[in-house]
């Protein structure tokens, strides 16, 4: 029997809510494919500072590099947002550390139609049904890291800068990544940049251009972030996959949840590789901490069951797993388990306890 070792990390605000979700899931999951998963847990970002003063410890590190995957479940709020600690980008917040230090970069962000949800998007039922968007985000780079950055005083003013960089062999990976997935889906892809007016953006469409070179099966085409952001709502249904930028890519997959109903649905996975085999990967839902509503027991977990599906996926290799996980919220969604952000009215826990009912019924 296989055995797969995961670093459960629940965060802050509605992070820890949602990673018991997660972990229901994954254990009915792994019981049903007849697979062992030996789950550790760990605080990260906020939970982590306030008992040991760090927002993620080396120890926390090596624990998840040690292990097949990594399961988040969000971080941050407003009692963390503002403490600055000595360091780079990493050092300021728990999960950005371990996207960095385990090389994470393949950020895999899916967004599709669920017909049950037709009335909690914004669009009619022509306009959005069928839309299948696979945003590949790059993850531990670009300007989100990048040095110098910082804060400082310029000309007697206050001045605050960042940098947007990304060499060549950080772009041909994810492009890599991208052109990998439109393989195995509809073999369109789109990368989104700002050539027209940045220079890293020009090496950026340069590098996905010769890296199309070893995919001729795949449709290329580039289109500036603005007009993408605004074509995405036009019309949702000509994208397949999209590669962007860590900072394009972190804005336009909150934007592709209008097309599932809601920022509560997306599902998300950080590749160490190009996905195909058994890839180690960090896997969390798209939405933060969600400190409106911590506590209430209503946060929507199906971003989070569905991240435990991509696991299973992509660093498990059990693809059939992750369709029937799928599946299982498919069937809970029409049978009408909603959290209140889709229209709902039920708990974390009877939504849950429905998918695992589902799953293995
Ligand atoms: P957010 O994603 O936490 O919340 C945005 C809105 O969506 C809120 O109205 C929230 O209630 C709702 N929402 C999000 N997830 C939901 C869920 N599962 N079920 C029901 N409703 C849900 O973004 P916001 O408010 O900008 O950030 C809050 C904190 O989260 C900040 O400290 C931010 O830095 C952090 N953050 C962390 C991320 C992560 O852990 N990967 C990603 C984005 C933000
Ligand atoms: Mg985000």
């Amino acid at each position: 029997m296989s055995c797969f070792e995961v670093l459960a990390l629940g965060g802050d605000g509605i992070g820890p809510e949602v990673l018991a979700s997660g972990i229901e899931v994954l254990n009915a999951a792994a019981k049903l494919a007849g697979i062992e998963v030996d789950i550790k847990h760990d605080l990260l970002h906020g939970a982590c500072w306030d008992v040991h003063g760090t927002f993620c410890r080396d120890e926390t590190v090596a624990a998840a590099d040690h292990a097949d995957a990594v399961l988040v479940g969000a971080i941050g709020g407003p009692k963390w947002d503002n403490i600055r600690v000595a360091g780079g980008a990493e050092m300021q917040d728990g999960l950005m550390r371990l996207r960095k230090e385990l090389n994470t970069y393949a950020g895999l962000r899916p967004a599709r139609f669920w017909p049950s949800l037709s009335d909690r998007t914004p669009f009619s039922l022509e306009h959005v049904q069928g839309s299948d968007i696979l945003i590949v985000r790059e993850t531990s780079g670009g300007v989100l890291f990048a040095e110098p950055r910082g804060q400082t005083m310029c000309n007697g003013k206050r001045f605050g800068f960042d940098t947007a960089a990304y060499d060549e062999d950080e772009i041909r990976r994810i492009s890599i990544a991208g052109f990998e997935m439109a393989r195995r889906r509809r073999k369109n892809l789109l990368s989104t940049d700002k050539a027209n007016v940045m220079e890293s953006f020009k090496l950026w469409r340069e590098i996905v251009n010769e890296v199309a070179l070893d995919y001729p099966d795949v449709n290329l085409s580039h289109m500036y972030a603005d007009n993408l952001a605004y074509q995405l709502v036009m019309d949702p249904t000509r994208f397949d996959v999209v590669i962007a930028c860590n900072l394009l890519g972190d804005i336009l997959s909150d934007l592709t949840a209008v097309v599932s109903g809601g920022l509560g649905m997306l599902p998300s996975a950080c590749l160490r590789g190009p996905p195909g085999g058994r890839v180690k990967g960090i896997y969390e839902p798209v939405h933060g901490s969600a400190p409106d509503i911590t506590g209430l027991g209503i946060a929507n977990p199906v971003g989070m069951i569905l991240s435990v599906a991509m696991m299973f996926e992509h660093s498990f290799e059990h693809p059939e797993v992750a369709e029937k996980i799928e599946s299982a919220v498919s069937s809970s969604l029409l049978d009408g388990f909603r959290t209140p952000d889709i229209g709902g009215k039920h708990s974390t826990k009877s939504v849950t306890e429905s998918i695992v009912n589902n799953l293995v019924g």
